[in-house]
């Protein structure tokens, strides 16, 4: 393994883990990697090409071969996405879309295949990673790891609003729904499931603000990566 330095940030989608790990990655000027993406990327690649969801050696496939470039001048905000060229920044982001992810994701072949694309990601001086299974699977090495979690109101909550300011409205109610079901499925597949990675440090973001979550961040980079900053 590398001796590059990670910080593994992990959690339920709404948890607030993508706001708060492009701050560290910003703040520490590391490199970023957005797992999710990666699997809403499959999800809607293979929709576009005709592959059906359950097709797991043909989703497998066109993971291993995802053609995809990530744009960004500033890591604060997301990038624009490229898939085969074409911008798919805002298509991947819809619920229809992470449903598909989670499908997808479900699948061992699928996980397996985006694994050396997602460590591919550790460069010099370091990576943050966001996503499900970075503490448990992709850097079980990682230095640092936190796992995020609120309560499943308040992150449908915060999701209406990010969908909202994307111009994506969405019932609420549906959301709860849609979230709960997300959870159930990525925290009960075989295949790396959502759960905390063992030694990793548990913020529940329920009534904390994105300041209070990084002041706690930043205490425990100070205490376990002091050569960090
Ligand atoms: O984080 P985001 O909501 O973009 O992820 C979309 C879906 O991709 C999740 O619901 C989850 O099923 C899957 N995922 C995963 N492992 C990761 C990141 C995302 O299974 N590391």
């Amino acid at each position: 393994m590398s001796d590059i330095p990670v910080i593994t940030v992990d959690g339920p989608s709404g948890s607030g883990k993508g706001t708060i790990s492009r701050q560290i990655a910003h703040q520490l000027q590391w490199h970023f990697l957005d797992s999710g993406a990666l699997y809403r990327l499959v999800a809607l690649g293979a929709m576009k090409s005709g592959i059906e969801l359950g097709h797991e050696a043909g989703l497998a496939d066109y993971a291993r071969g995802l053609e995809v470039r990530f744009v960004s001048d500033d890591p604060t905000e997301e990038p624009i996405i490229l898939l085969d060229n074409q911008d798919v920044t805002a298509d991947i982001r819809t619920e229809t879309c992470g449903n598909a992810a989670s499908k997808a994701a479900a699948l061992p072949a699928v996980r397996q295949a985006l694994l050396q694309r997602q460590r591919g990601f550790l460069q010099s001086p370091g990576l943050v990673a966001d996503g499900r299974d970075m503490g448990t699977t992709v850097f079980p090495a990682a230095r640092l790891k936190i796992f995020l979690t609120a309560s499943a109101e308040e992150r449908a909550k915060r999701r209406h609003k990010q969908l909202k300011e994307k111009g994506i409205d969405v019932n609420l109610a549906a959301l709860v729904k849609d979230i709960a079901e997300r959870d159930q499925r990525d925290g009960s597949r075989a295949s790396s499931p959502l759960k905390p990675a063992d030694g990793a440090v548990i913020l529940d973001t329920s009534i904390m603000g994105i300041d209070e979550v990084m002041a706690k961040v930043n205490a425990l980079i100070s205490e376990m990566m002091p050569d960090t900053k």
